[in-house]
């Protein structure tokens, strides 16, 4: 479709992270949508894929992303760089573990920029195929100054199917628009419900916000996540649903969202055999499709 590309042409000036292949922002433009779930699973998801997966968790606000990837040890000093703390397969670096529970949230703003940016030149992150970040919810100057700051490869927009996605959806795809960041696409979170007891799904809201959104917006759907008691008690033990129960259709949704941004990202990059998929990304979208 052409729009997947670095989105680094205008973004970070330096690449302070050299050895992350895709970094992909996961944002909302409102709070409680579920963003800090998706992103925890889908880094897990893609680890299981066998990827090499790092989550930045880079909500000051509400850094709950520690415990629902269930860390006990917070990230170690070493030679000058912080090593990620792991979990899950997963290396994770979180606003959660360096900012008190006490510091007034008129502070916490500031701090962002110069955090993000630490957390990408001072965290040993090693080789990773993707990294993930977990960005405070909103569409306002913070979301921008880190899309400026990070080299991101694109963003998926988490949304629920209310009447307001399609709304929320269109600022967060303006934001990226601005800072030249592909939208990899949309995700509709708490938007259906299956029955534990006889598997029969019901509609809570009104079906189809999201894909109805993605449409209108020209961005792909990818996919749309039940609410379900056991995703939020897999959260609240550190316990992602799917790594707690992988063949539930709950995580299986996740897991298909995993293999549609792999294969967006990886199919875009594979078809040039080029070892840096993110140049050869680059060189794809200034020539465009067909032309040469
Ligand atoms: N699909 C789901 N089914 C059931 N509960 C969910 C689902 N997705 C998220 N939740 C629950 O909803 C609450 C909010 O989710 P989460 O913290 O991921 O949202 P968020 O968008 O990151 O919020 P914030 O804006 O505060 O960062 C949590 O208690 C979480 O466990
Ligand atoms: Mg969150
Ligand atoms: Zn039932």
């Amino acid at each position: 479709m052409g729009e997947v590309n670095a989105g680094a042409a205008n973004a970070a000036q330096d690449n302070l992270i050299p050895t992350v292949k895709y970094t992909i922002a996961v944002s909302s433009g409102k709070g409680g949508v579920g963003k800090s779930t998706v992103a925890v699973n889908l880094a897990v998801g893609l680890a299981l894929q066998g990827a090499r997966v790092g989550l930045m968790d880079a909500d000051v606000y509400g850094p709950n992303v520690p415990m629902m990837m269930g860390v006990r040890t917070p990230p170690q000093q070493k030679d000058g760089k912080l090593l990620p703390a792991e979990s899950h397969g997963v290396k994770l670096i979180s606003m959660g573990f360096f900012v008190p529970e006490e510091t007034p949230l008129t502070w916490r703003g500031p701090m962002i920029h110069t955090a993000i940016q630490q957390f990408l030149r001072d965290v040993e992150w090693g080789e990773l195929d993707y990294l993930l970040i977990d960005l405070p919810p909103g569409t306002g100057d913070a979301q921008l100054s880190i899309g400026q700051l990070v080299p991101l490869t694109g963003a998926v927009i988490v949304t629920t199917p209310q009447a307001v996605a399609l709304h929320d959806s269109r600022k967060g795809l303006a934001m990226f628009q601005k800072i030249n960041v592909p939208v990899l696409g949309i995700i509709e979170n708490m938007s259906f419900f299956i029955c534990g007891k006889c598997g029969e799904r019901t509609e809570i809201f009104s079906t189809g916000g999201g894909e109805r959104a993605a449409e209108k917006l020209g961005v792909p759907f990818l996919g749309r996540i039940p609410i379900d008691p056991a995703i939020r008690v897999g959260s609240d033990n550190g316990m992602p649903i799917v790594v707690a129960d992988p063949a539930s259709p709950q995580a299986q949704a996740f897991m298909n969202i995993c293999s549609m941004i792999s294969s967006r990202i990886r199919g875009a990059a594979c078809e040039t055999d080029s070892p840096k998929p993110i140049e050869s990304l680059l060189q794809k979208i200034k020539r465009p499709l067909g032309g040469k």
